[in-house]
């Protein structure tokens, strides 16, 4: 490189760090002063976030103030703003851009995701309205899944599986099911390029904000050509979706999958142009595995460290839940309250990190308590004070399992307290106009998964330890332990098994 050349893009580097570290919000901001500050603090927050939020919390007085993470600059408000947030809409704290910025939408996947989120809209609408259609399929899937997985070897009586590798796997495979059908959800190099897609997706747009945006497009094509990105899995999902397409051409219209709805909804140019349509069904499934498959996996090792008899009331309820509707049904899954509220307690408890409800201010922002935040700017709520209010959930530091059926028995109310129910007290799935419309599905699923798994399996934690293994921190996000292992017993001639 010329050194004039390299010179000047040192200065745009220089020049870029520089605006993207300033703290022009008027707020105080956690952590050292400058660039550098910003830097070191912004590091800091990848193994120390929490400590890092409450010193700005204890520090400020609970007032708003800028936490510099690797995703920039983030102004943390109080939970009385929740409602503001829940209540607004995109001209003022918009969630899109947030998400698109945040992600790097633009080369992760492609600007037409949010700007034409037709995706969002099919999963709010055909999904939900089709779930009990996909009850069938997602339980053969399970079963099949499931058995592959959690057989011993042969002369043994127990498998020893890494937990949340696992699920992972049985998550891509069985949602996949209901989105593309049976030969895809089966092909292990598809399920193996979605997986890394949607693992790669998170830790590439960190690194890409760090660079001046005409950087960015080459450095994520060098990136994912080097790691793998969408074009693999947009490869094997070509000729499925040709299929579906040159099907509708000939007469034979479908609608059995969720890239049918899909099919249904796109606009002329993406149904001519089939690797656009592509890209959808990988933006849903990056909304899809990690999500289920972290809470899967938060609540069987909870369900793992329960005593029998407790475990044995759960079953009891599956059972009777199943014979009571011959079978698995919309019904017979809502009569499930018990493992419904392990779910919920898992949200609860992990959440999906330390911030929710993150949002971009295209106007400047008057708090509840009168501080006035910039345009420009990223805001968020940390979600421990929200869902470790003890003046909303009594001894909120233990994990309940029952905690929630235990309240909706009390108050007979089966809504309130319910896994998919949002409110101001638990922002697990976010709030208003853009909460997750995934939920009902990934409620569905992970509800066959987890009574599937108890009525065919004893699960443990290995050498018969009790505490639950310590999740994983990284950054804002609040994982499982990727190294905790369960002991999987096949439970033969037990009530239940033909289910
Ligand atoms: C336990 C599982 C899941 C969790 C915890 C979760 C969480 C979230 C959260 C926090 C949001 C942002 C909400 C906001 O900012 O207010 C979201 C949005 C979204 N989720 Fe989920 N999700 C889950 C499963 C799913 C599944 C299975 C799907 C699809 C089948 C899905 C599809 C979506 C879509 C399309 C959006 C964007 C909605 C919009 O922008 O209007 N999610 N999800």
């Amino acid at each position: 490189m010329p050194p004039e050349t390299l010179l000047a893009t040192l200065a745009v580097l220089i020049t870029g760090l520089f605006y993207l570290t300033h703290n022009r919000t008027g707020l105080p901001r956690v952590g050292g002063k400058g660039p550098i500050g910003f830097i070191l603090t912004a590091l800091k927050s990848l193994t120390s976030f929490e400590e890092l939020i409450n010193e700005g919390w204890h520090k400020y007085g609970g007032k708003p103030f800028a936490l510099p993470t690797m995703a920039g600059q983030v102004v943390l408000v109080g939970p009385e703003n929740v409602d503001l947030i829940r209540m607004s809409d995109d001209s003022v704290i918009n969630q899109p851009i947030s998400i698109d910025e945040g992600l790097q939408i633009a080369h992760t996947m492609n600007p037409r995701q949010q700007a034409l989120p037709y995706q969002a809209v099919v999963t709010r609408t055909d999904l939900t309205r089709a779930i009990g259609s996909f009850i069938p399929e997602v339980v053969e899937e399970t079963n099949l899944s499931m058995a592959e997985a959690f057989s011993p070897k042969p002369g043994e009586k127990s498998a020893t599986v890494p937990l949340f590798e696992t699920m992972v796997h049985l998550v891509a495979r069985i949602s996949n099911r209901a989105m593309l059908g049976t030969s895809l959800c089966r092909n292990e190099t598809f399920l193996h390029q979605v997986i890394q897609f949607a693992e790669t997706l998170v830790p590439y747009a960190q690194l890409l904000l760090w660079f001046p945006r005409f950087m960015r497009a080459p450095l994520y094509f060098l990136m994912s050509s080097a790691f793998g990105g969408p074009k693999q899995p947009i490869k094997t999902l070509l000729p499925h979706l040709k299929s579906l397409l040159a099907d509708r051409e000939k007469g034979i219209e479908s609608s059995r999958t969720i890239s049918d709805f899909l099919i249904n909804h796109a606009p002329p140019e993406e149904i001519a142009n089939p690797e656009l349509l592509a890209m959808r069904v990988l933006n849903l499934n990056f909304g899809s595995i990690h999500t289920s498959s972290i809470f899967g996996t938060h609540a069987i090792l909870h369900l793992a460290s329960l005593s029998p008899s407790d475990l044995d009331g759960i079953r009891k309820e599956i059972i009777d839940a199943l014979e009571s509707e011959g079978g698995y049904t919309k019904t017979s899954l809502s009569k499930m309250r018990k493992l419904d509220s392990i779910l919920r307690e898992t949200g609860r408890f992990y959440a999906l990190g330390y911030v929710g409800l993150l949002r971009l201010l295209i106007k400047p922002l008057t708090l509840v308590d009168g501080t006035v935040i910039p345009a420009g700017y990223n805001i968020g709520v940390p979600t421990r004070p929200i869902h470790f209010d003890p003046t909303v959930y009594l001894d909120p530091e233990t994990f309940d399992c029952f905690r929630f059926s235990n309240l909706r028995e009390k108050e007979e109310s089966d809504v309130k307290h319910g896994f998919t129910t949002i409110d101001k007290d638990f922002i697990l799935f976010g709030l208003g106009r853009h909460a997750c419309p995934g939920r009902f599905f990934a409620s569905m699923e992970l509800k066959i998964m987890l009574s599937h798994l108890l009525l065919h399996y004893d699960v443990s934690l290995p050498d018969g330890a009790k505490e639950v293994p310590r999740p994983m921190v990284f950054a804002s996000a609040v994982m499982p332990n990727p190294k905790a292992s369960v002991v999987i017993t096949p439970r033969v001639g037990q009530p239940g098994q033909e289910f």
